[in-house]
């Protein structure tokens, strides 16, 4: 029976998958069958061979992989055929073993920084969903080649607390359901939750404590053998952690990763702590320094099943921050890279912003061996489209493609999204590619740029607001007065780069060297600033906010000449009309700002509020 589920990427299956498809063998055939029949051609035959796991191989007629791995090879067949590509040659595997989505849903239903919908499984408290909607993102997930999803919220509160205690044969059904798509569930836990159940403390080293999670992890891997491990945000942010009781991250971690080792558990621990509390006033403490500074001593203390989850930079998923330093200071730690595909401080799945072009810079300068994982803040919701803005859906699937393969070319990557979505006129699809590849720089330059951050509207992050986050808690601030801005992390200022290797400081500790786009996150300078091209520091504040604003303009031509289908065209003709406001906003609040305390002209006499 067909439904108006909407197929994103995916549009040449057009059947829902049923429910009889209880196993990643079973959906393969399924989709084969569908597909091939949808592209009018002839239909692969499935070998399975358990020893491949997660791999596939296309050969001749034939598609062979491991109990999972043949679902990959039945969707990366479909894709190359529908996209007009060629089938990948030779023996496919992914890079990483743990490619990860992280959803922040809470149990009442909303999601935290969501901005798709609802949640999909929560609603009341509850768990709870609609079969084939559930189906649905399985085989988006698959395709993707994405296999592990955390379902609920970092910041564990109310309900979700008991997903693993009373809630567990709920959590066990929602595993049913994904496990024949390869996706394996993931939990947030609260670290404290001993003392609710009258433990009376939630100390690591108290054998209590201990005991309480060894028996939560004895049932809930008997209700879900396959779960893939818990997810603790502690000590950050004001949640509970393993500081309250004098005791380090690693005694923290490595007591749940105890307590699920038995069960092959992953446990992951993020490495976002930093002080939430920071006194603006105070110029000596730097929060981009916090991580490494917590972690970096710990390095080689964590036990082999804990995997320490670093957010690609030093602050907080901002349009232009440089690599994290933790990923360098821990060699003998398992460490996962966690990148936000929610659009938090990057347009809310208003503005376009394609991420896999940024996700390629991470790389060239963190080997990706570096880290044993990566996992992704989820942009997904209970919108139709699953994702708000339908280009953002090339996000999740960029995604679970960078996961799998973080050496593949980006443009490539959001050339066969594109195909496979939409199936335009060639050039249509150029202007489309490459408005993608450019949507970072667009917002970038119309928003807080070189490196600056943080300009948001406090708590919702959208939109302008100089000093939002000036005189705030967060240790956020630029430090703009009439004569310079921006905030010395040199080994002079604040020290930061002196967390980097070598060569890397080389790269940032002079202000000369240092890239343009990074220039105010690493350097204070003056507005008369000579950048490299010549231009002073001002103007090219000036110039990059007219200039994104302009380029946002343009994207809307663009997208208007594009033969999109409905409800996409709609969508997207909506929402690119308030992305132009709000970057008409940034510039002039941004332009404003810098005018009144610089008091410099701009070079070109463009407009320029008082
Ligand atoms: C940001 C975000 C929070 C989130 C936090 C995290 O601070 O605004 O909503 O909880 O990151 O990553 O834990």
């Amino acid at each position: 029976m067909s439904t108006t589920l909407r197929r994103t990427w995916l549009p040449f299956l057009n059947e829902d998958v049923p429910e009889t498809c209880d196993t990643p063998a079973k959906v393969a055939a399924y989709e084969l069958k569908l597909g091939c029949a949808a592209l009018g051609i002839g239909s692969p035959k499935l070998a399975v061979e358990p020893s491949m796991g997660e791999g596939y191989a296309i050969k001749d007629d034939t598609i062979t992989g491991g109990s999972v791995g043949i679902l990959y090879g039945a969707y990366a067949f479909l894709s190359a055929k529908a996209a007009g590509e060629p089938v990948p040659e030779g023996t496919q595997s992914p890079f990483w073993r743990l490619r990860m989505l992280n959803s922040w849903d809470n149990a009442d239903g909303s999601v935290e920084r969501g901005y798709s919908g609802r949640s999909l499984w929560f609603e009341g408290g509850e768990l709870t969903w609609d079969g084939p909607r559930i189906r649905q993102l399985g085989r988006m997930l698959a395709s993707a080649g994405i296999n592990v999803l955390c379902v609920n919220n970092v910041n564990v509160r109310s309900d979700a607390a008991r997903l693993i205690e009373d809630r567990l044969p709920d959590l066990a059904r929602l595993a049913d359901a994904f496990r024949p798509f390869g996706v394996r569930l993931m939990v947030s836990i609260e670290f404290s939750r001993p003392l609710a159940h009258g433990v009376g403390t939630a100390d690591p080293l108290d054998v209590k404590v201990q005991a309480w999670w060894a028996e939560r992890a004895n049932a809930v891997w008997a209700a879900i053998p396959d779960l893939a491990g818990f997810l603790v945000k502690a000590d950050s942010e004001h949640r509970p952690g393993p500081f309250t009781y004098g005791r380090t991250h690693a005694e923290g971690a490595n007591m749940l990763a105890r307590a699920i080792a038995p069960h092959g558990g992953t446990l992951v621990w993020r490495a976002f702590v930093y002080n939430c509390q920071q006194d603006w006033r105070d110029t000596a403490t730097d929060r981009p320094k916090a991580a490494c500074e917590t972690y970096a001593p710990l390095d080689g203390q964590f036990d082999e099943n804990v995997l320490l989850q670093v957010k690609n930079g030093p602050f907080d998923f901002q349009v232009r921050e440089p690599v994290s330093p933790t990923f360098y200071a821990m060699p003998n730690t398992n460490l996962a890279l966690e990148v936000q595909l929610a659009q938090e401080y990057t347009g809310q799945q208003i503005d376009i912003y394609a991420m896999n072009p940024m996700w390629r810079e991470i790389v060239a300068d963190l080997p990706p061996r570096t880290v044993s994982a990566i996992a992704a803040v989820s942009n997904l919701g209970r919108d139709d489209n699953y994702t708000g803005h339908p280009f953002a859906a090339a996000n999740l699937y960029g995604f679970g493609r960078f996961a799998w393969d973080p050496f593949a070319d980006p443009e490539a990557v959001l050339r066969t999204w594109a195909r496979l979505t939409y199936r335009l006129p060639a050039a249509q699809e150029d202007a489309l590619v490459a408005l993608l590849m450019n949507s970072r720089g667009v917002y970038e330059k119309y928003t807080a740029n070189l490196g600056l951050d943080w300009m948001v509207n406090p708590h919702n992050h959208y939109g302008p607001n100089p000093l939002g986050y000036e005189f705030d808690l967060w240790g956020t601030y630029n430090r703009a007065d009439r004569n310079a801005v921006g905030v010395d992390r040199t080994a002079a200022g604040t020290g930061y780069t002196l967390q980097y290797p070598e060569a890397m400081r080389a790269r940032y500790e002079k202000a000369e060297d240092c890239p343009d786009n990074l220039k105010l996150f690493f350097h204070r300078l003056p507005y008369d600033y000579a950048m490299a091209d010549g231009r002073t520091l001002i103007q090219r504040l000036y110039d990059d906010h007219f200039e994104g604003c302009a380029e946002s303009e343009a994207m809307a031509e663009t997208l208007a000449s594009l033969d999109l289908p409905e409800p996409d065209k709609t969508e997207v003709r909506e929402r690119m009309a308030k992305q132009i406001k709000n970057a008409r906003e940034w510039r002039d609040v941004l332009n404003t700002f810098f005018h009144r305390l610089s008091g410099a002209e701009d070079a070109h006499g463009r407009k320029i509020y008082d």
